[in-house]
């Protein structure tokens, strides 16, 4: 019970990692605010933790709304009274190759992996300070750190999340909130099934430990970030990736 009687908000709670994450922190003893765009896959994955046993309550958010993240920030203080942990997973692809990117592509992507983290860490800072603890956790990607043919919006929004989260574990350190990224690989999720296989075969043989991430693979880092045991890990960014650059 690595997370016993904590209150954690995943964003993008409802599908592929953060429906693991949610599971994987509910089974540690947190109660679970599974926030998530996709209101029915957030409402499913509370009824599976509630029939295990858990606590937990879906929240339909936008990331990419201000307004929308200030409701969801209310609701977890109203359910829970605490915010112990906030993981930044929410996330989007809209894949092409730069000179077939559009501008409503680009700003997409922005939004709600850029400008969805800051919103979401920002709503949550004021309760964290006021406890003196908390832990941020945000997700970046394999693409943030080295770049992926066909990502140009998506590569920029994943590395602008290393900089937020140094910058924030820099401000925020002091105040007993540390603030880190997971990096994933390619993990076998919605968002990776849309990858033409052609290219998922190129990548396989990049990866040394021969395959593809699963959602777990992810749950456990978020997981070891939001426990007590990483109260001296602070704006680091933590590469679960196989391997796949080193
Ligand atoms: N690595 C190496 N080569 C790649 C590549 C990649 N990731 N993606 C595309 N290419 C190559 C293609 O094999 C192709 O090469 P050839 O001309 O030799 O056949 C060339 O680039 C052009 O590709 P397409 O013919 O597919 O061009 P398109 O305009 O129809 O589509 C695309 C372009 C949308 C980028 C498409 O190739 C694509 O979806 N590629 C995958 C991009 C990708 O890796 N996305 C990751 C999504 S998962 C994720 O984002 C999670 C995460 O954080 C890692
Ligand atoms: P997914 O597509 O399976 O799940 C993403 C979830 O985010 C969905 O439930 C979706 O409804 C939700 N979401 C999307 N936009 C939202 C918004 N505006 N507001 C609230 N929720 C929203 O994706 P996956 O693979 O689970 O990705 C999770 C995170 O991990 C993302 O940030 C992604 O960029 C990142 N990541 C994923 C990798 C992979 O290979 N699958 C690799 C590296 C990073």
């Amino acid at each position: 019970m690595r997370l016993k009687d904590k209150s954690a908000i995943i964003t993008g709670g409802g599908n592929g990692i953060g429906r693991e994450a949610s599971l994987t922190f509910s089974r540690e003893g947190a109660n679970v605010v599974v926030a998530d765009f996709d209101e029915d896959a957030a409402e499913a994955v509370v009824a599976e933790i509630k029939e295990n046993g858990g606590s937990a309550i879906a929240v339909k958010v936008n990331v990419a709304e201000q307004a929308s993240v200030t409701a969801m920030v209310e609701k977890a203080v109203t359910a829970f009274g605490t915010i112990d942990i906030l993981v930044n997973n929410a996330g989007i692809t809209a894949d092409a190759m730069l000179h077939k990117l559009s501008p409503e592509d680009w700003q997409k992507v922005i939004d709600v992996n850029l400008t969805g983290v800051f919103y979401c860490t920002q709503a949550v800072i004021p309760k964290m300070v006021e406890q003196g603890k908390g832990k941020v956790i945000t997700t970046s990607s394999v693409s943030g750190v080295y770049g992926n043919v066909g990502q140009t919006n998506y590569a920029a929004t994943k590395a602008g999340v290393v900089g937020m989260t140094k910058s924030w574990a820099k401000e925020l350190g002091g105040k007993g909130i540390n603030v880190n990224a997971v990096a994933p690989g390619f993990i076998e999720t919605g968002m990776v099934a849309k990858v033409p296989d052609k290219v998922i075969e190129k990548l396989k043989m990049t990866i040394p430990v021969n395959r593809l991430g699963k959602p777990t693979d992810i749950a456990n880092a978020y997981l070891f970030l939001a426990s007590d045991e990483s109260d001296y890990v602070n704006g680091t960014v933590l590469h679960v990736d196989g391997g796949i650059m080193m």
